[in-house]
């Protein structure tokens, strides 16, 4: 059994001081006594490895974050060094980890344009007026081609629709016969994941009216089997599929045994979210399950952008950047669960994926996101499932 190493060279004085005597800040610093084995391959998958490394990481994470508060900045070098360490140890270094990238992450189904974060949310702004939606899209097909979406990418939303149906299964029992899906997309690519695997009716719900029949058409090739025409909204609507966009969900709204969405909520402002967890919790007679992407949008579109970056403006400067075809809320997981549970809603389950900023990160921080713990600060997504 091997223990985890510092992957710096480190110099033979620094080794002999090592030994000596380790000062309180670098102490901090020492999450080997929690480090998970290394090296014996099937344990490297199982659920208690898993958990040591999330506690791994955390130790970690909670030791950079004390070591740059003010009072211990005191010798710089040293703590470049620790840093260096602890940025260069990527998830993909430590067996049994996925590093989740910027840009190639799986699950999002935004695809990326190489482009300035700034330029890119100056482009939005211009997007805002008459006709920009149209604009956008047209950008997004054409020039971006994020439109249609690749195999890859409607093959993980297929795997979204199977953990909503995997939920419902293991907390309520058997398959739903009807799912509401909010903010159901371009391509409808969840909902009809959902009708694959057997719920009868599913209501893709949407505040814009985004869908379209090429899109649909596209993914449905992809994801349905045998012959089916969806040549029509009729035709989608006699599939099973009922798209209601533009729509809000209320407390009148039928009734369905389960509700969803994924990379969402995110997208709400905090005062709408609190309406639309009302209406859910009013409409659903089973369970809401939902995928919620904490991380900053912009990284998805320029490579050398921490997925973290956003948390280093308060909310007046990050308004300008903050456009209507990209707004997101910044909340974090602590501030769903209790929106959720203030909603009525009692947590079935909860986790999070925690990220890795850099110490530039970390020491930059705006004021209006030092309450939070850095577990909860720094986490790239979230599911939540609530009953
Ligand atoms: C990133 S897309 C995700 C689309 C789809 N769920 C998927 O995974 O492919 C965000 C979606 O949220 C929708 N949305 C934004 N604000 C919303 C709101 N207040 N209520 C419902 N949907 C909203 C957008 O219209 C858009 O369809």
């Amino acid at each position: 059994m091997s223990t985890w190493r510092p992957n710096f060279p480190i110099s033979p004085r620094r080794r002999r001081a090592g030994r000596r005597r380790r000062k309180p800040t670098e102490q901090a610093f020492d999450c080997r006594h929690i480090a998970p084995a290394r090296g014996v391959s099937n344990l490297l998958r199982s659920e208690s490895f898993r958990r040591d490394h999330e506690r791994f990481r955390r130790c970690k994470l909670n030791a950079l974050v004390k070591s740059r508060q003010p009072a211990q900045v005191a010798n710089r070098r040293r703590l470049r060094i620790k840093q260096a360490a602890w940025t260069n140890l990527e998830p993909a270094r430590v067996p049994g980890m996925t590093a989740v990238p910027c840009c190639v992450d799986p699950d999002s189904p935004v695809g990326c344009l190489s482009m300035g974060w700034r330029l890119k949310a100056m482009a939005f702004r211009v997007l805002e007026m008459p006709g920009g939606k149209h604009a956008h899209y047209f950008l997004q097909r054409h020039v971006t081609r994020t439109w249609p979406r690749p195999a890859a990418t409607l093959v993980s939303l297929q795997n979204i629709a199977r953990r909503v149906v995997e939920d419902y299964a293991r907390h309520v029992g058997g398959t739903p016969s009807s799912v509401l899906e909010i903010g159901a997309g371009r391509d409808l690519a969840v909902p009809l994941g959902l009708r694959r695997l057997g719920v009868a009716k599913v209501i893709a719900s949407d505040v814009d009216r985004l869908a379209r029949l090429d899109l649909i058409q596209h993914a449905a090739r992809r994801i349905l089997t045998g012959d089916v025409t969806l040549e029509s909204w009729e035709h989608l609507e006699r599939f099973g599929v009922c798209y209601r966009a533009p729509h809000d969900v209320t407390d009148t709204d039928q009734k369905v045994d389960c509700s969803c969405s994924n990379e969402v909520l995110e997208h709400i402002p905090p005062d709408q979210l609190v309406r639309l967890l009302a209406g859910l919790r009013a409409v659903t007679i089973g369970i809401t399950t939902h995928s919620i992407d904490y991380s900053d949008h912009y990284a998805r579109s320029d490579s050398s952008l921490s997925r973290f970056n956003f948390l280093k403006y308060d909310d007046a400067q990050w308004r300008p950047f903050n456009s209507g075809l990209q707004y997101v809320n910044r909340l974090r997981h602590s501030d769903y669960l209790r929106l959720f549970r203030e909603a009525g809603f009692a947590i079935l389950e909860e986790s999070s994926v925690l990220g890795e900023p850099s110490a530039e990160i970390v020491d930059n921080v705006a004021p209006r996101f030092r309450q939070y713990e850095p577990a909860d600060l720094f986490a790239l997504r979230g599911r939540i499932v609530a009953q």
